[in-house]
Formats: C-alpha cells, sequence, structure tokens
C-alpha cells in the first residue's frame, strides 16, 4: 500500500446546519462525480456532541461559514468514516482540529471507485470493528462484511440512533444539491426512494445477508443517513420492509 497524499478537495454548496433532536446536528451538501459530465448530488454529515467535544460521522468539509458555525457548537476531536466511499473530507478535518480519524477496519481511502487500487491518499488513525471503544459514551459499531466492510454507529440517545453510510438512506425525492443529471441517473438506478438500503453498496458490496438482516435485530428509532432525510421516530419498522427484501 503506497500513501500518495493529495490536495484537500473544496468546499461545496451545502445548507445550514441544523439540531435535529438534542446533541445531534445535520447538514447536507454536495458530492460531485469525477469526469466530464455534471453529475452531483446530496450526502450528509452528521455532528455528534459530547460534552464540549464534537464528533463528525460522514465528513463533509463545510465552507467558511459552515466552519465558523460548527466552530461554535464546540471543538472537533474526532472524525468517524462508515462508508468507504465516503472520506474525502476526512484530511481536512485532521488537518483543521487535529482530529482523530477512526475509520471501518478493512476499509482503505483510495481515489475514485476502484476500492482495491494499490495508492490510497490517506490512512486513518483508528481502525475500528465491533470491540473499539469508541470516542462517544453509549455508542458502538455494527459492522457488515460488505465488500469493502461498512459500518453502522449504533447509538443509546433518544431511544436507539443510528448513523449510516451507504447502508440506509431516505431520498424520497431529490434535493437542492442534485444537479440535472444527477437526478435522472439516481432515478433509475433506484435511489430515490424512501426508506431504501443503499443500491449501489448493495451491488458493489455484496453484503451478508444474515447481516442485513440482524440491522433489524438493533434498537433505533431514528436513522441519520448519509443520503436523503434524518428519519426521526419508528425508524426499525420503517426500514423493516426494505431489509426484508434484500436479505
Ligand atoms: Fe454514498
Amino acid at each position: 500500500m503506497t500513501l500518495v497524499t493529495r490536495p484537500h478537495p473544496p468546499a461545496l454548496p451545502h445548507g445550514d446546519i441544523r439540531e435535529v433532536l438534542a446533541g445531534i446536528y445535520f447538514v447536507t451538501g454536495t458530492i460531485a462525480m469525477p469526469g466530464p459530465l455534471p453529475i452531483r448530488f446530496s450526502r450528509n454529515m452528521t455532528i455528534l456532541r459530547e460534552g464540549d467535544r464534537l464528533v463528525l460521522v460522514n465528513s463533509i468539509r463545510l465552507g467558511d461559514e459552515g466552519l465558523a458555525a460548527l466552530d461554535t457548537l464546540g471543538k472537533v476531536t474526532d472524525v468517524i468514516r462508515l462508508a468507504a466511499n465516503h472520506g474525502m473530507d476526512d484530511p481536512f478535518y485532521r488537518d483543521r482540529y487535529k482530529a482523530r480519524v477512526w475509520a471501518v477496519s478493512g476499509q482503505r481511502y483510495t481515489a475514485g471507485f476502484n476500492t482495491s487500487a494499490p495508492e490510497v491518499y490517506f490512512e486513518p488513525d483508528v481502525a475500528i470493528d465491533e470491540r473499539t471503544e469508541l470516542p462517544l459514551a453509549g455508542a458502538r459499531l455494527y459492522t457488515i462484511r460488505s465488500k469493502p466492510p461498512e459500518g453502522l454507529l449504533v447509538l443509546e440517545r433518544h431511544g436507539g440512533t443510528i448513523v449510516s453510510g451507504d447502508c440506509l438512506q431516505h431520498w424520497a425525492e431529490p434535493d437542492a444539491y442534485f444537479s440535472f443529471l444527477g437526478k435522472a441517473m439516481m432515478k433509475m438506478m433506484g435511489f430515490i426512494r424512501p426508506h431504501n438500503v443503499g443500491p449501489g453498496w448493495l451491488k458493489q458490496g455484496k453484503p451478508p445477508k444474515e447481516e442485513l438482516r440482524g440491522i433489524l435485530d438493533l434498537e433505533f428509532a431514528n436513522v441519520f443517513t448519509s443520503h436523503g432525510a434524518a428519519v426521526v421516530g419508528g425508524a426499525r419498522d420503517h426500514y423493516r420492509p426494505a431489509i426484508v427484501r434484500v436479505s
């Protein structure tokens, strides 16, 4: 494995940071696909307040105003990466705040979609699995051995709260951060559905069915997705049909 660092990608358009549940903040921003076509769609960062500290999950680089707003909430100390296709902005936050970056064991930071490319642009500080003591009280990782592996961050807060990478999504409709082509492409590929299991991740990662089914054994009422809206209340029942369908 060769580490070849690269300049931090620029901040892309994003919305305001919103406190959805006490101590849990959510911000929606943009991902732009590499290549000549303007294919853009949305992604979310979840910010967990832990005393004076902030833990970023599914990090998105914010613009100057966004960073100023973030700094009023607390001090960023940790960044958790759950999905192998996310994480491009983790190096930015490590540099800016000297934050510790935690990534699911077995994941690598590769450019583009080839997750087995020999070069990586970043190495995390900690490789995490179910046994890892995470930098949050009442938190654990549920790992799914897709290729590459994916994590769900399971919190005891608010009746059980999951932060998800690409596994659990909730794009009931496209939002302001989709380009025209992004909208058409994601609709065609089956991404635009409420309470959905990420179709791209399913196809690419081929997660073991029993581990998908195991999500329904977790206690959770809320899901903070990296794609789509947050699901507040009754989340396990909302996701049950999609999980049963794919497992
Ligand atoms: Fe994603």
